[in-house]
């Protein structure tokens, strides 16, 4: 019997939401064996709930503060497979509880390499190219209660070049993320539907 997941996604409060839209169309197109019920983001400014919102998703908007897990987990009612796409905060022990296993994050490097608390957007991409690397790439991962951390799904890498800067580095690697959570998003709700 083929899956059929239930996926809600998490986004920042100034998330463009492009991850999150590679999802969505993954999921209408049948890349993806699921549909994504809801979006929600940890700030009312995000674009993304806009894009989310001209693909006929639902949002939510779940301001952190007291009692946000709960709150989080009653945004989340229905779902069985949570994506963070662009989400940068840990998140509550109770939402981990809820989804073991089933949470999954996007980083633009290759983990462990450039990953933790502060490495992210532009940041992850100047370290990478101030280490001299000539490799770089995206890692999908479970998520823990540490930043980055948690058993990878999948990479997929791409050279750096000599004259990249942040930018041009980003934009590769974002195409690989588009890519990336997709597939492993895909795989594993195929691997645990048996
Ligand atoms: C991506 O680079 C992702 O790796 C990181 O946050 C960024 C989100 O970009 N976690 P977008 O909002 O999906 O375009």
């Amino acid at each position: 019997m083929e899956a059929n997941a239930t996926i809600g996604i998490m986004v920042g409060p100034h998330g463009r939401g492009s991850n999150m839209a590679a999802i969505i169309r993954s999921c209408k197109d049948g890349t993806v064996p699921g549909n994504v019920q809801v979006v929600i983001a940890s700030g009312p400014q995000s674009d993304a709930l806009g894009v989310a919102q001209e693909l006929g998703i639902s949002t939510k908007v779940v301001l952190p503060g007291e009692e946000y897990g709960p709150r989080l987990l009653e945004a989340l009612e229905g779902c069985d497979w949570l994506c963070l796409a662009g989400y940068l905060r840990i998140l509550p022990v109770e939402v981990l509880h809820h989804f073991p296993n089933r949470v999954l994050n996007i980083h633009p490097s290759l983990l462990p390499k450039f990953g933790g608390k502060g490495m992210y957007g532009r940041h992850v991409h100047e370290a990478v190219i101030a280490a001299g690397e000539t490799e770089s790439g995206c890692t999908v991962h479970i998520v823990s209660e540490k930043y980055d951390e948690g058993p990878a799904v999948l990479q997929l890498k791409c050279p750096v070049q000599p004259d990249d800067t942040p930018e041009t580095l980003a934009a590769r690697v974002l195409k690989l993320e588009h890519q990336a959570f997709s597939e492993a998003l895909a795989r594993l709700i195929r691997d645990r539907s048996h």
